[in-house]
């Protein structure tokens, strides 16, 4: 098995403060502004994102797990971690590592809508190109291949490769 990189770590700082110039701008007048991160994928691109965001904001995290297959029309989740925070009128931006089919974030943004979120907006580090994630994106890094498996600044393959400075795909990942 072997990495490619796609992003070095010049690239992903500079779309960092890219993204987090434009959600300073979105998010000048509101109140109660928290940023949730998706764990465990998210937190290298949060620890990043949220000190690079200028405006006051408080942080949190949630956690699912994911039965079946990324993209998989059965695919299920489940809460393993809450927020610690009361989310009731709160205008939450979500951070995910990577949006595939979406499936993820929309079970996380149906159950901050039932507590009483006064918005919820998502920023993903990744998406991939052509995905059906039903429009749920609304800050995205970068978008990447369909067909590959992406490690390094948060995101893991079996665990591994996360703390990788750059973003990389694996290479013949079924050999
Ligand atoms: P979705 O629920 O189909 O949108 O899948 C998103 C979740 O699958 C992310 O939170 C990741 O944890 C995981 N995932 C999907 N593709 C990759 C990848 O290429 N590398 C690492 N994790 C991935
Ligand atoms: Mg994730």
């Amino acid at each position: 098995m072997n990495l490619v990189q796609i992003y070095t770590q010049e690239d992903i700082e500079k779309r960092v403060n890219e993204l987090a110039t434009q959600i300073d701008y979105d998010y000048f007048s509101k109140e109660n502004f928290v940023i949730v991160g998706v764990l465990k994928g998210s937190f290298i691109f949060m620890a990043d994102l949220s000190r690079a965001i200028h405006l006051p904001h408080t942080i949190d995290f949630i956690s699912i797990e994911s039965y079946g297959m990324s993209g998989d029309a059965q695919g299920e989740v489940r809460l393993l971690l809450d927020t610690k925070q009361n989310i009731a009128g709160k205008n939450v931006l979500l951070v995910e590592d990577i949006v595939d089919s979406g499936n993820t974030i929309r079970y996380i943004m149906q159950i901050l809508n039932t507590r009483g979120a006064k918005s919820i907006k998502v920023c993903t580090l990744l998406k991939r190109e052509g995905a059906d994630d039903g429009g749920v994106v609304n800050y995205c890094g970068f978008v990447v291949p369909l067909d590959k498996w992406l490690v390094g600044y948060g995101l893991d393959y079996k665990e591994e490769h996360r703390t990788l400075p750059n973003i990389c795909y694996i290479k013949n990942l079924e050999e």
